[in-house]
């Protein structure tokens, strides 16, 4: 399949390439030679090429992260463009601290099944904690596992100049690579905060420095987290791929949040960056108090709810 080719995750979840055969492809091709560009339909799926368009076009880039079958067929049918199987999963999912413990084999299962979900979205899949660093080797087996147990159709990983070669080897196998700088999770236990990053200017020149490595060893976007909004509009006028911000300001060519986050279901968190788009928490609560009295007083399930 050519990347940006017109294709829809099918049914049985194998992706359904609607141009095949060199003759086919021809006539398309001088087809387009003659039409002028068409606005691009609302369905057509997301690859990484359609994000550059997007980055050209100016036209935001919407992403959000989702760890299950359900919520990833819902994101989907909301049209956001990129699906991230974030390892924040770790924490929202699985309710650790950090993300540093999140293991191979649980983002594998996490990415199949947000796959099994999703036909038009662009679904990334976060690189877990040490599993891209030992060397480019390791790192490649274990991104190539995540596009064929998982079915990704692109891999994440947080970092800067000392892991290009292996962003670079990755790329090379074909893998798309989404770089991720500013603040980056995983090394939580060096920073010892979650505070805003490149507030001086000489992590702020490292930042710049990460994000253009990215771009150089042929990554197709960059997250940018938690930084300055100035710093990010500089990174983003900088690089030809495009941005992916959150906390990051307005200048990003796209937005991320965690899910679970802009739901409201999370009580305890409430960063500036964060806009809350429903209060499920206090939903979800109202919901299974109701059903906990309904229970206890007999009121549930009755005869119509009985075979
Ligand atoms: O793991 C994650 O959800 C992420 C986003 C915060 C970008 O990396």
């Amino acid at each position: 399949m050519p990347p940006g080719g017109s294709t829809v995750r099918g049914k049985g979840h194998q992706p359904r390439d609607v141009t095949p055969g060199a003759e086919r492809g021809r006539v398309v091709r001088l087809f387009a030679m003659t039409r002028p560009a068409q606005p691009p339909k609302p369905d057509r799926k997301v690859t990484t090429l359609r994000l550059q368009e997007m980055k050209v076009a100016k036209e935001k880039i919407s992403a959000l992260t989702a760890y299950d079958f359900l919520t990833a067929r819902l994101l989907d049918q909301s049209g956001i463009d990129v699906i991230l199987v974030g390892d924040s999963a770790s924490m929202v999912f699985a309710g650790n601290d950090t993300t540093v413990p999140m293991k191979m084999d649980e983002m594998v299962y996490h990415v199949r099944v947000v796959t099994r979900a999703v036909k038009r979205a662009l679904v990334v899949a976060d690189m877990p904690f040490m599993s891209y660093r030992k060397s480019p080797d390791e790192a490649l087996g274990n991104a190539a596992r995540l596009m064929q147990d998982g079915m990704a159709e692109a891999v994440k990983v947080e970092g800067g100049r000392s892991i290009a070669p292996t962003v670079e080897r990755i790329v090379d196998a074909g893998i798309p690579v989404m770089g991720h700088v500013g603040l980056q999770p995983q090394s939580i236990h060096t920073y010892g905060t979650y505070k805003t990053r490149g507030m001086d200017e000489l992590e702020a020149e490292k930042i710049i420095d990460s994000a253009r490595a990215f771009e150089a060893a042929g990554a197709f976007a960059v997250v940018v987290e938690k930084v300055p909004m100035d710093l990010a509009r500089r990174i983003t006028e900088m690089l030809k791929i495009p941005t992916i911000g959150i906390g990051a300001g307005l200048n990003c060519d796209g937005q991320i949040l965690v899910t679970p986050d802009m739901l409201g279901m999370n009580t305890q968190f409430h960063p500036r960056f964060v806009r809350k788009y429903a209060k499920l928490s206090e939903e979800m609560v109202k919901a299974f108090s109701h059903y906990h009295q309904d229970v206890k007083g007999r009121k549930f399930p009755t005869e119509a709810e009985s075979y």
